[in-house]
């Protein structure tokens, strides 16, 4: 009888992806699917970092899995994704039960997906991140970002196209970055002179850039596949969402007109403690501009509530903009210091707890429960 694998995903749609490719190398291998983890010889947990919560999720199934296998044969257990960066000996003392460790860039990009969705194919372009918002974990989890050869991603549109697929989702941490690493550009760095912080800002760094970006060449090349009827990605950021991205979204009805650009915060002060790279009236201004020329856009976003120094008067800037944009759905986080970051090493955690599901409460209400109907469905 054939091993039997199970794959549990927390997290965002990178690890969605890469848990579709760990998928495509156990059955490469002669695994099949096991229906629940207890069935299962060997169970790959794939974690995210992002936030203390979601990492205690991580730890909780663990737990609870060691709980339901208590009377039953011990299955190999197999962590990966973004909880790597504690390293394997922090790792394995906190969760004895670990088999082993699983580094992200072994999922590789091209090892074959096994789809769960038979015309929805989500593709990853690139993995890890260079932007170095002061709270994020990311370029620490997954590291700097790498891009995959526009070559490869064409084939295995190619092949699921020939599949039948119809449509695809981009993904990766900053698509509008896609390929220009490989040009030297988007490169940031964050200097520590001192407890002095010297940030390059986003848009100094990607203004300089006139030619056609590569996430465009992109997209028009995969839309030269007139059997793709929709094309999706995730995530853009504002600072080098590019005129050239907006007139190539606005001459093609298949891009979705859902356009997900994650603003943080609405108080300029916080923006630039984050180093987001974009004021607040930049960011209105492309908001304004993309709804311009796609008339049809609708905009999707990630707030933080109680990033350290936030005042009421920050947050009502972020309300009044949020007010002013009118997203259609929204991602609303409360601050959590993450380890190596910039912020949780400079910035005291000093909003309490309370307050920050205070604000999480006013903009959920405002944001996402407007509709009345149900929360629209966001991946992430
Ligand atoms: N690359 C994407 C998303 C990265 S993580 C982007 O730049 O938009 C997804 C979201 O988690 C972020 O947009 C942010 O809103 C939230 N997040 C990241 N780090 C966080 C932290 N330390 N505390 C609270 N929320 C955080
Ligand atoms: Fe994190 Fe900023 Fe990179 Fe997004 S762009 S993954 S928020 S560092
Ligand atoms: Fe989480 Fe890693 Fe995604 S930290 S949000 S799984 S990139």
């Amino acid at each position: 009888m054939s091993k039997k694998y199970y794959i549990h995903t927390f997290g965002c749609q990178m690890n969605k992806a890469d848990s579709e490719r760990i998928a495509g190398d156990y059955q490469s291998r002669g695994f099949k699917k096991a229906k629940s983890a207890a069935k299962a010889d060997e169970i790959v947990i794939n974690t995210c970092s992002v936030r203390q919560r979601a990492e205690d999720k991580a730890v909780g199934f663990l737990y609870n899995l060691k709980e339901n296998l208590k009377n039953k044969q011990k299955p190999k257990i197999i962590l990966t994704g973004c909880m790597i960066h504690h390293g394997e000996e922090k790792l394995l003392k906190m969760l004895p039960f670990v088999d082993e460790i699983l580094p992200i860039d072994e999922v590789g990009f091209n090892q074959e997906a096994i789809r769960r969705d038979k015309h929805h194919a989500w593709i990853p372009i690139s993995n890890g991140c260079n932007s170095f918002c002061t709270y994020c974990i990311v370029p620490f989890s997954r590291g700097r970002e790498v891009s995959r050869p526009m070559r490869d991603i064409l084939e295995e549109v190619e092949n699921l196209v020939e599949k039948g697929y119809f449509e695809i989702t981009l993904v990766g941490q900053n698509v509008n970055s896609y390929g220009l690493e490989k040009l030297g550009i988007g490169l940031r760095k964050i200097l520590m002179d001192g407890n002095k912080i010297k940030l390059p800002t986003n848009q100094s760094q990607y203004k300089t850039f006139k030619a056609k970006p590569p996430f465009v060449k992109l997209l028009e090349k995969i839309l030269e596949f007139k059997q793709i009827k929709k094309l999706r990605f995730l995530t853009s950021n504002p600072w080098d969402f590019s005129d050239q991205l907006i007139n190539c979204i606005a001459r093609n009805n298949r891009i979705d007109r859902f356009i997900y650009l994650p603003v943080q915060s609405g108080s300029n002060k916080i923006l630039k403690k984050m180093n987001r790279g974009y004021t607040r009236k930049q960011y209105l201004a492309l908001i304004n501009k993309i709804r311009i020329k796609i008339p049809k856009a609708e905009i999707g976003t990630d707030i933080i509530v109680g990033f350290p120094g936030e005042t009421e008067k920050d947050f009502q800037d972020t309300v009044k903009l949020a007010r002013k944009v009118d997203f259609k759905v929204a991602f609303v986080a409360q601050y959590s210091p993450r380890p190596h970051t910039f912020a949780s090493k400079h910035y005291p955690d000093n909003v309490p707890p309370k307050e920050k599901k205070r604000r999480w409460d006013i903009l959920e209400k405002l944001i996402n429960k407007k509709y009345l109907r149900a929360r629209p469905k966001v991946i992430k």
